[in-house]
């Protein structure tokens, strides 16, 4: 095992920098902020940060949209600030790891500027664009994923454009080998500034086949990467994590198996997507089915066993509050945002842990749209709008399952914005601030802080953590969570209470085990010998060796 590669032991940590630390005043996350808590960082224990974008961009996707990939957006800093981000974390073993976002650059971008402007430029295929039809029509009545048409009419080159998101976020032309050369030089050039890898955004829709409406997992997808892997990967020592929401269990190995020569990881969705709504996706409310959760998590552990590797994470810049999502964000926050950490942490995989996820911080309720920031949540209303859809109703999906909710600022302290901005945060706070934050969590021996820090530890210091063979237990208890990790002679077990009732759980023979009692957080326990009363998110592990 000690020639795995070093992200299989790691942990990582998502910083949204917009809403971490503000160090001037102006409301505003910057890099410096970072530099300034990354003591936080080193004492939770993570390897890795993966910064969300930090680049130049006009910032109608929050910084998904780059209009220039070697700089870095003002309001954040400079590259020296960058340089000094990556030499700072480095001294605590932290890599930084940029968010490679590539599918699309912001319509502000050099690129975009000369292709719309000169039908000639070398930059016009750096895009994708389409003749309008007889009538001036579209070449299809497409949606983004952003609300509104995905082609968009450009009057100074008289074509469409191709905005798969939105009409801010011209889709790149992948299919171009000097775009393609374009990519791989800059992040060469990140590389060589020391970074530690790539988290590349939507990467399963590179590969395109626009003639034929294929978008996600397209024909050319794995010829790129491998290219990728050639003229940028090859030989260094990084890791690399391809998101998408289209890849399924039987097409995963082709991102991340070993002879693959592509990424070290994908984020996958599934489990994610097992709680929405059939017809109106994530933005219906519906009962969280743990049956379903559990089928697509431990699906997923059993079919990347022996090809690839696993992320494992709840949440992110994209997604709710895990605590409020999956857990209790009332009476039970502090042992329900415990219980769902040891679930994510105990797997076999390489976790991720999002801002502030490791304070138990909750989703933010909002009331009128002028509290909203989110280009998705603003554009979906004006669609659902039109379709008739009310207030109310819209409203109650956006504060269960809308992107603003895990973009509201860290919570640090009790003083005024929560130590996070002495000026006027560019997002509210959550007024549940002066209860939940790190300066409370850090004085709590039994905390959800603390809990976190044992958890990293463990997977840094037990090979059973990091590399045991995973194996479910009680797949179609609507309840529990429990599964067994083995290595060699040695099991760990791990049990979790998945509601705010007392459950008993009959645990199977294999489950039964006598050894060392790890993250209890109700009482301690070392041995499963029989039928287990559990209280209300109880939680524990058991490891025998
Ligand atoms: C990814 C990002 C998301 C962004 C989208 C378009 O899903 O995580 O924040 O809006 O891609 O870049
Ligand atoms: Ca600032």
């Amino acid at each position: 095992m000690t020639d795995a590669p070093w992200w299989q032991r790691a942990v990582g940590y998502q910083i949204w920098p917009r809403s971490f630390q503000d160090s001037n005043g102006d409301g505003i996350g910057d890099l410096p902020g970072i530099i300034s808590r990354l003591d936080h960082l080193s004492d939770l224990g993570v390897g890795f940060v993966w910064l969300s974008p930090a680049y130049a961009s006009p910032q109608a996707d929050m910084g998904y949209d780059i209009s220039d990939y070697r700089d870095i957006a003002p309001e954040y800093g400079t590259l020296d600030d960058m340089d000094r981000l990556i030499a700072e974390a480095g001294k605590r073993d932290i890599g930084i790891v940029m968010d490679l976002v590539v599918n699309h650059s912001s319509d502000k971008h050099h690129w975009f500027e000369a292709a719309r402007n000169d039908r000639n430029a070398p930059e016009r295929d750096y895009y994708i664009w389409a003749d309008p039809g007889p009538d001036g029509e579209p070449p299809s009545s497409l949606r983004a994923c952003f609300g509104g048409p995905a082609w968009n009419w450009c009057e100074r080159a008289q074509q469409y454009y191709l905005g798969y998101f939105s009409p801010f976020q011209p889709d790149l032309n992948w299919r171009n080998p000097a775009l393609r050369r374009e990519i791989w030089d800059m992040m060469n050039w990140w590389f060589d500034r020391g970074i530690a890898g790539f988290r590349m955004d939507v990467i399963s829709l590179i590969g395109k086949d626009v003639e034929n409406e294929v978008f996600e997992e397209g024909p050319f997808l794995h010829d790129y990467l491998q290219e990728m892997h050639r003229e940028t990967l090859r030989g260094r020592d990084v890791v690399t994590i391809g998101e998408s929401w289209s890849v399924s269990r039987e097409t995963a190995p082709l991102y991340c198996a070993k002879d693959r020569d592509e990424l070290s990881m994908v984020f996958q969705f599934n489990h994610i997507k097992s709680q929405w709504h059939d017809v109106h996706g994530k933005w219906k409310p519906k009962p969280f089915d743990l049956v379903a959760f559990k089928e697509e998590l431990f699906g997923w552990q059993t079919a990347l066993a022996d090809e690839g590797w696993n992320s494992l994470f709840l949440s992110n810049h994209d997604l709710p509050r895990q605590v409020s999502k999956y857990g209790d964000a009332g009476e039970y926050r502090q042992r329900s945002a415990k219980a769902l950490a040891t679930v994510t942490h105990l797997m076999k995989g390489t976790p991720f842990i999002y801002q502030g996820e490791e304070i138990g911080m909750t989703n933010i309720q909002l009331e009128r749209l002028d509290q909203f920031r989110d280009l998705e949540a603003i554009g979906l209303w004006h669609e659902e709008h039109e379709r008739g859809v009310d207030w109310e109703t819209f409203l109650a999906g956006v504060n269960e399952n809308g992107r603003d909710n895990t973009r509201t600022p860290v919570q640090w302290d009790a003083s005024d914005s929560a130590g996070f901005t002495t000026g006027h945060p560019w997002i509210e706070v959550n007024a549940n601030y002066r209860e939940v934050n790190v300066a409370a969590e850090r004085d709590r021996a039994d905390g959800i802080l603390a809990h976190y820090r044992d958890l990293v530890k463990l997977r840094r210091e037990r090979d059973i953590v990091a590399f045991g063979r995973f194996e479910s237990v009680a797949d179609n208890h609507p309840q529990v969570v429990a599964y067994l990790r083995t290595l060699g002679d040695e099991r760990l077990a791990v049990v979790v209470n998945m509601t705010g009732e007392e459950v008993t759980f009959d645990p199977p023979q294999r489950l039964r085990i006598v050894g060392e009692g790890l993250l209890a957080t109700v009482e301690p326990r070392e041995a499963i010998d029989g039928p287990l009363t559990l209280a209300p998110w109880e939680s524990f592990a058991i490891h025998a060796r």
